[in-house]
């Protein structure tokens, strides 16, 4: 089995340094030293310096990033800044992000200021609801389209395509997604790269499945060929989030 991606997504939490530094602490102590499993947290931005320092097995990935490059853009985090204290992966595109207005002209330019200080996107799409006529096709080729435009060739080998319906994401999801239904998107999402990219260059692009993950619906996304996995809430808690990283291990 190829070596899986597993990304634990920290969002707002937790509230104070010292806990963050516990949870990543027995994270790391939890995951096996011959690991295969490439491991990322992602936790909020004012904690990335300090978990970078204590980093060895577990590798750390930012949760956004801004598109200039520096200057008057109070709030925002540059990449170069990312880059500077040793980031190499950023979530782009999380659909909370979205809701906030984020859109997707505005990832197409966050993906390309990465990609310029070798940070490795991890692309965030999915659809906020599923029916008959099956618009979220449509939907989904419209959000890989303006998010990777202008990207060259070369460089979509770098980017993590995360497939993550938004119907399916944290605690109020409508349902867990179904394995079929990720089937079907890992092929759609594989065929629109290629013709938008060429066949070759999207070999090695990663598809992961992000919604709900548990250690009782990872195996059968992992039968359907899903790279890894975006892990929100399971990625707070130690051993459900080690139990999901043994189980990509097998
Ligand atoms: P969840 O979150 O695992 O809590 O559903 C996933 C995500 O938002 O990336």
């Amino acid at each position: 089995m190829s070596r899986k991606i597993i990304i634990g997504n920290w969002k707002m939490n937790p509230s104070s340094l010292k806990q963050a530094e516990d949870l990543f602490r027995s994270i790391q102590k939890s995951v096996s030293s011959k690991i295969k499993s490439n491991v990322i947290i992602c936790p909020p931005a004012l904690y990335l310096e300090r978990l970078k320092k204590i980093s060895k097995k577990v590798a750390l990935g930012a949760q956004n990033v801004f598109f200039e490059e520096k200057g008057a853009y109070t709030g925002e985090i540059s990449a170069e800044m990312l880059f500077n204290i040793g980031i190499k992966y950023v979530i782009l595109g999380h659909s909370e992000r979205r809701t906030l207005g984020e859109t997707n002209s505005d990832i197409n330019k966050k993906i390309k200021m990465a990609l310029s200080f070798n940070i490795i996107p991890i692309l965030c799409i999915g659809e906020s609801e599923r029916n008959e006529s099956h618009d979220y096709l449509n939907f989904i080729k419209k959000q890989i389209e303006e998010c990777l435009s202008g990207i060259i060739k070369n460089s979509i080998s770098k980017i993590i395509i995360a497939y993550e319906p938004i119907w399916a994401i944290g605690k109020d999801a409508k349902r867990q997604a179904n394995p079929e239904e990720f089937r079907e998107m890992r092929i759609f999402i594989r065929k629109i790269l290629s013709d938008k990219f060429g066949a070759k260059n999207v070999e090695k692009v990663k598809i992961i499945y992000g919604g709900s993950v548990n250690k009782e619906n990872v195996v059968e996304f992992l039968k359907e060929n899903a790279d890894g996995f975006l892990i929100g809430r399971h990625s707070l808690d130690t051993k459900k989030f080690v139990e999901i990283i043994k189980i990509c291990e097998v």
